[in-house]
C-alpha cells in the first residue's frame, strides 16, 4: 500500500528548502521530529478540503475499512464525536424533526459537552439491572424504547466497547435502528481493532451509520490520530457534509506527524496485521484462561483488553497496580474494582511478564464491597443551560439537592455519576464519596 504523506514529507524534509513558512521551529533539531513536522504548504493538501496526498490516504483508510467515507482527525475521537453529533443535528433539521439523540448512559465526556453546546437534548438509556460496569444497550430494550418514545429520536448513540472492555451488539441494534428510521451512530473509540479480527466486529461493518475510531488507541497510531467513518448504507447527507462537520470544530493547524502516522498505519495494517491480531488472540486467550485458573476474575469481551475484577482476588485495582508498577509494568486503569490492560500486537512479548507478574500476587479473601449501582438523575436544566450558569465549587456533603454544572463528568469505569443539569441525590453523594471525589461543581 502506498503512503503518499508519508512520502511527501521525507521528499521536503530531505529536500534542502529554506522553510520561510509555519511552524517556527523551521524543520531545525529542537526535540528531534521537527523535520517532518510540516503545515499545509503546496502540494501537501489540505485537510477537511482534500484532493491530493491527504485524500489519496483517506482513500486508501476507506478501502481498509470499507466503509463508504473514512476521514483523518488529527484530534482524536473527541474531534469526530464533535462533528458526529453536529452532523445528527443538522441531518434532523434538514428532515424537519426536533433533534434528539438516545444515548447509552456511558458516554464519554466529549459527547455530553458536545450535546450541550449544540444544545441537543438527550434521552439518556440505562437498563434498569446495571452496575457501573457497562451499560449494554439489547434489542430488546432499544425496540422497546423506541416503539413507547412519544417523540422518536433522530439518533440512536451507543459507546462500545466500553472502557472495561465490554461490546454491544452492534448488529441487533442496526436491525432495530432500520426497523424505526433512526440513525446508529457508535462512539468505536476503543475498537479500531475491530474490523481485522477474524470475525469482524467493526461497526460500520455491522450496521452502524457513522463511527468515530480513536487510531492511537489500539493501532500503531500518534497519540491524536483518529477516524471518523461513514457506512455505506448510510443517509449520503452524512458522507456529503463529514468534511465541513469536522472542519467546524478542527484546528486549521493540522498536525502532519499525526497524518503521518495515520497513512503509515494503512500500511501496517495491509502488510500482514489481520494475521498478526489472530496470532495475538490465541496468546491473550492463553494467558487469560491461565489468570482464570490462577483464581483471578475477569470481565469484559474484548480480545484486546485484560479486565481483571480486582476485589475478587483480595485486593482494589490501585492497589494491583502499584505492585505491578514496582515491576515495571504500567496498567491502562484502574479504579477500586478494577484494572484494565490494553494490548496490541507490539505487546506480544509481554504477555508471560504480565502473566506472571499477576499470578506471583498473592490471593486474599474477596472484598465484598460493591461498587454503588448508577441511577438516571431527575433534569432539572437542559445540558445547555447547566453549562452556561453561574457555577460554584461545593463539597460533595453540601451537594445534595444542587443542580451539577461539571463538564468533568466522572465516570466510574463506564457510567457517569451525574450529568451537567442533573439534581445531586443521595444516591450520586454516595457514588462521589466511593470514588473519593470530596467536591463538585454546581449552579449557584
Ligand atoms: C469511549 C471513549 N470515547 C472517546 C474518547 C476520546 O478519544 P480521543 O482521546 O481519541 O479524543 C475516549 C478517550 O479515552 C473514550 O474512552
Amino acid at each position: 500500500m502506498k503512503t503518499p504523506i508519508v512520502d511527501f514529507v521525507k521528499n521536503y524534509a530531505n529536500s534542502g528548502v529554506t522553510r520561510l513558512h509555519m511552524p517556527g521551529h523551521k524543520g531545525k533539531d529542537f526535540v528531534g521530529f521537527e523535520k517532518f513536522d510540516i503545515t499545509e504548504i503546496d502540494g501537501a493538501d489540505v485537510l477537511y478540503n482534500a484532493s491530493g496526498i491527504i485524500a489519496e490516504s483517506q482513500r486508501n483508510a476507506t478501502g481498509l475499512f470499507g466503509s463508504e467515507q473514512t476521514l483523518y482527525s488529527t484530534e482524536g475521537s473527541s474531534l469526530c464525536i464533535r462533528a458526529m453529533v453536529h452532523l445528527i443535528k443538522s441531518y434532523a433539521l434538514q428532515n424537519g424533526q426536533k433533534p434528539i439523540i438516545a444515548a447509552a448512559r456511558n458516554a464519554h465526556k466529549t459527547f455530553v459537552t458536545a450535546c450541550a453546546i449544540l444544545d441537543l437534548d438527550v434521552d439518556w438509556l440505562l437498563p434498569k439491572s446495571q452496575s457501573v460496569i457497562s451499560c449494554v444497550i439489547t434489542a430488546e430494550l432499544l425496540d422497546e424504547y423506541l416503539q413507547s418514545a412519544s417523540q422518536k429520536p433522530t439518533a440512536v448513540y451507543i459507546t462500545s466497547p466500553d472502557y472495561l472492555g465490554n461490546l454491544t451488539d452492534i448488529k441487533n441494534l442496526s436491525r432495530v435502528c432500520k426497523k424505526y428510521g433512526v440513525l446508529l451512530v457508535v462512539d468505536n473509540a476503543h475498537g479500531a481493532y475491530l474490523k481485522f479480527l477474524p470475525e469482524d466486529k467493526h461497526p460500520i461493518s455491522l450496521g452502524a451509520d457513522m463511527c468515530c475510531d480513536s487510531a492511537h488507541k489500539t493501532l500503531p497510531s500518534l497519540t491524536g490520530g483518529a477516524y471518523l467513518h461513514v457506512g455505506k448504507c448510510a443517509p449520503t447527507f452524512l458522507a456529503q457534509n463529514a468534511q465541513s462537520a469536522l472542519s467546524l470544530f478542527a484546528s486549521t493547524s493540522p498536525s502532519y506527524l499525526i497524518m503521518q502516522s495515520l497513512d503509515a498505519v494503512n500500511r501496517y495494517i495491509s502488510d500482514g496485521y489481520c494475521q498478526k491480531l489472530a496470532n495475538l488472540i490465541k496468546k491473550v486467550n492463553t494467558t487469560k484462561s491461565n489468570l482464570l485458573k490462577g483464581g483471578y476474575c475477569l470481565c469484559g469481551d474484548e480480545v484486546l483488553k485484560i479486565t481483571v475484577c480486582a476485589k475478587s482476588y483480595g485486593y482494589s485495582g490501585y492497589e494491583l497496580s502499584q505492585t505491578l508498577l514496582s515491576q515495571k509494568i504500567v496498567c491502562e486503569f484502574c479504579d477500586p474494582d478494577y484494572i484494565v490492560f490494553m494490548l496490541s500486537p507490539e505487546n506480544e512479548e509481554d504477555l508471560c511478564k504480565l502473566e506472571s507478574a499477576l499470578l506471583s500476587v498473592v490471593k486474599k479473601d474477596i472484598i465484598k464491597q460493591h461498587p454503588p449501582t448508577p441511577s438516571i438523575k431527575k433534569r432539572q436544566l437542559s445540558l445547555n443551560q447547566a453549562i452556561y450558569a453561574t457555577k460554584e465549587k461545593k463539597n460533595v456533603n453540601d451537594c445534595i439537592g444542587c443542580i451539577s454544572a461539571s463538564t468533568d463528568v466522572a465516570c466510574p469505569p463506564a457510567i457517569p455519576i451525574v450529568l451537567p443539569g442533573e439534581q445531586i441525590d443521595e444516591d450520586a453523594i454516595q457514588c462521589f464519596k466511593y470514588y473519593d471525589i470530596d467536591e463538585w461543581i454546581v449552579v449557584k
